[in-house]
């Protein structure tokens, strides 16, 4: 079966467009853009867009390489102290001559709408209820939850141990009780554990990575990965064709996870809203 995400999303977003009309306030979002990246230009631009659809007021910061550290230390506590905004992002990766880590830390907590703080990796790490949790591992908790797919006590393969999606869904998929191996660029016979797994979440950025030989019979199949080939084509890590009459679930690219992590993001952006106004 193919998961739709953007179905899911889309109804996430409905409910949340609901929630929001009967607000006395808007939900505020400012997005920091200090990267000249064409994609991150893509997801900023999109962040934007479903923000301004779902009525809340939007700041987006776009910065050019002249940008300083001392700039942007200074607009993230601007932004700290501003009622108006209850959501702060910073597009990753920022231009190289900045400092990422020391930026992410100077977030405030309850304001860290990417869940990227020490203090909210910290929490999701506990097992105790993070301010935000990061977008897209927890738009594929709620894929997976969406489906009824049982999480519990299987075997989870996370493929990528980076911090925006490959740590924190491991943290995730721990929380719901499944067995979690993490894999990563300098596993050795990545088959062999492709091959237990009942779930697998890959984002590595590497087009058809997991090939069918790779996957056990139903097995759940999540494709985090995605890339634009030369022929404008979005390809993601599993080879989608071949792997989709093996696995019991799998999710498109693009049409899968990618619609999730806005559809979070929007709803990480209310929650905060409703934590910092005590509602
Ligand atoms: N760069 C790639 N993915 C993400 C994300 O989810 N959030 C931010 N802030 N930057 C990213």
């Amino acid at each position: 079966m193919i998961i739709d995400g953007k179905k899911v999303a889309f109804s996430i977003l409905e409910e949340l467009k609901e929630k929001v009309k009967k607000l006395d306030k808007k939900p505020g979002l400012a997005v920091i853009l200090a990267n000249d990246d064409p994609s991150s230009k893509v997801y900023v631009s999109s962040k934007e867009k479903y923000s301004l659809d779902l009525g809340y007021k939007s700041c987006v910061y776009r910065f050019d390489k002249t940008i300083t550290q001392g700039k942007l230390i200074q607009l993230i506590h601007e932004l700290n102290e501003n009622p108006d905004i209850n959501g702060i992002l910073v597009q990753l990766p920022l231009f190289s001559h900045l400092n990422e880590d020391e930026i992410l830390e100077l977030i405030h907590p309850k304001k860290d709408v990417d869940g990227f703080h020490p203090v909210n990796i910290g929490k999701l790490y506990a097992g105790l209820e993070p301010y935000a949790v990061c977008c897209t591992p927890k738009g594929i908790i709620k894929l997976l939850k969406a489906y009824n797919i049982k999480i519990e006590g299987k075997k989870a393969l996370v493929i990528g141990r980076s911090n925006i999606v490959g740590k924190p869904v491991a943290s995730l998929l721990l929380n719901e009780n499944a067995t979690v191996t993490i894999a990563h660029s300098k596993t050795k016979n990545l088959k062999e554990y492709t091959k237990k797994a009942d779930i697998i979440v890959s984002a590595t950025g590497h087009p058809k990575l997991i090939t069918a030989d790779m996957v056990k019979k139903g097995a759940v199949v999540i494709d985090v990965g995605i890339v634009r080939q030369d022929n404008g084509r979005l390809v993601g890590d599993i080879d989608f064709e071949k792997v989709k009459d093996i696995a019991s679930y799998i999710t498109p690219v693009p049409g899968g996870v990618g619609p999730m992590t806005i559809a979070c993001l929007m709803e990480n952006t209310y929650e905060l809203f409703l934590l910092q106004n005590k509602r």
